[in-house]
This record gives C-alpha cells, sequence and structure tokens, in this order.
C-alpha cells in the first residue's frame, strides 16, 4: 500500500473550504467535513469514482458511537480502520485511546479527507490508500470496518480477509445498517443505534444500524 500525502484535483485548504466541518449524527464528540449543496462535490473528486469519503455513513457511525462509549475496546490497541471514507472510525477509535489508528481505503481522495478529519479532530492516523483484502492479515490488535458490506463481491473477499486475520488471532468488529450482502450467519450483534441512513430524505424514519462481532 501506498502512503499518500497529496494528491488532489484541488489543493487541500480548497477542500478545507469547500466542504465545512459539521457535527456527524450519533457522534457529536467528533467533527466531520463533509460535503453540502455548495461543495462543488465533481470538482473535488479526482479519480471520478463515487466520492463515498464525503460524508459518514450509518454503519460508521454506529460503530464510531460503540467504540467512544467503550474505550475498552480499542484502549492502547492498533487498530485498523478498513474501507476508511472519511476516517470516522478510526478518529473515534483514537478519541477512545487506541494506541495507534491506521485508515486504509482504495480511493486517494478518501485519504486526503481522513487527513483533514484527523486534523480537525486533534488526532494522529496512519493514512494507507490501497486495498488489502488479498494481503495477509495487517499487523493490529483489532480491525474495524464501518458500511463495507454494500457490494456482494466485495462482501465475499472481505469475508475471507477478516476470515484469515481470525486464524492470525485478529478480531473484527462491524457496523452496518443491514445491507443485503451482510454475512449475518458470521455475525454476534454487540449493540444498535436508531439513525438516518446516508442518502435517506430528511423526512424519511430512522433505520436501525448494528455493531456486530465477527465470529
Ligand atoms: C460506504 S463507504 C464507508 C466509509 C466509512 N467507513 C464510513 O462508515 O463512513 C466504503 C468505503 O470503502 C472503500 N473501499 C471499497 N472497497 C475497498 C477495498 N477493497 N479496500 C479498501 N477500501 C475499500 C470505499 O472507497 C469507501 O470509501
Amino acid at each position: 500500500m501506498t502512503r499518500i500525502l497529496a494528491r488532489t484535483s484541488l489543493p487541500l485548504p480548497s477542500r478545507r473550504d469547500r466542504l465545512p466541518l459539521a457535527t456527524p449524527p450519533l457522534t457529536p464528540e467528533l467533527r466531520l467535513h463533509r460535503a453540502d449543496p455548495a461543495s462543488g462535490l465533481g470538482r473535488l473528486a479526482s479519480g471520478g469514482g463515487a466520492p463515498y469519503w464525503a460524508y459518514p455513513w450509518a454503519g460508521g457511525l454506529a460503530l464510531a458511537r460503540y467504540l467512544i462509549d467503550r474505550p475498552e475496546t480499542v484502549a492502547g490497541k492498533r487498530v485498523l480502520d478498513l474501507g476508511a471514507g472519511g476516517g470516522l472510525v478510526a478518529i473515534a477509535a483514537m478519541k477512545a485511546g487506541a494506541g495507534q489508528a491506521t485508515a486504509v481505503d482504495i480511493d486517494p481522495d478518501a485519504i486526503e479527507m481522513v487527513a483533514l478529519n484527523a486534523e480537525a479532530n486533534s488526532v494522529a492516523v496512519v493514512a494507507l490508500c490501497g486495498d488489502p483484502l488479498d494481503g495477509a492479515p495487517p499487523a493490529v490488535d483489532l480491525v474495524l470496518v464501518g458500511d463495507l458490506f454494500y457490494e456482494a463481491r466485495l462482501a465475499a473477499r472481505l469475508v475471507a480477509f477478516l476470515d484469515r486475520c481470525a486464524a492470525a488471532g485478529i478480531p473484527s468488529l462491524i457496523g452496518d445498517p443491514g445491507r443485503a450482502p451482510l454475512p449475518r450467519a458470521r455475525l454476534a450483534r454487540l449493540a444498535e443505534y436508531r439513525l438516518a441512513d446516508f442518502g435517506d430524505a430528511p423526512e424519511a424514519p430512522a433505520t436501525t444500524s448494528a455493531v456486530y462481532a465477527f465470529v
């Protein structure tokens, strides 16, 4: 994986201005840059892919809430935030007392958002660009997965990766709003939260997102 320091269609200060800081749902302890109607999001996505990093997702928010409420889950540990987007889960882990948080995402724009959001929350996060799913288990104590079970092929690779991590003695926690590819038979539900899913209309009722242990 490559450590990306700066690669963007617009310089970081411009992104900082165009993606205002806001308090995300469920986690008032955090402040995250996020897109709003004035952001011109299309111009901020350098690779043309979906800008998943521009918003906190329901599964990540549930997992972040869980970690902040139960700091013993991460205290002093090395954690990997897999499919980090804007780095919400890694940042929550550091706020909760993790020893080191590494955020990995396949999208270089996400890595830059992690840097901006970590700075906004006064925490250090190691941000790496890449796809670790076909590789060896990482050198961490805990894998954190926020809202990454959104596509069937990706979900199958992710289960295989989490299985290899488990075989190496590395547990995994997953936050998810119940998307179709979620491997329900492999999960033990630990907590649940009511919140709107990303993309829901403002008047839509809150849905349930849960935090699971991968078993
Ligand atoms: C739905 S977003 C969730 C982001 C964040 N965890 C949250 O909850 O707000 C999923 C993220 O996973 C990333 N992703 C998808 N496949 C990946 C892979 N194979 N390796 C690393 N990141 C991946 C995407 O680029 C995207 O940023």
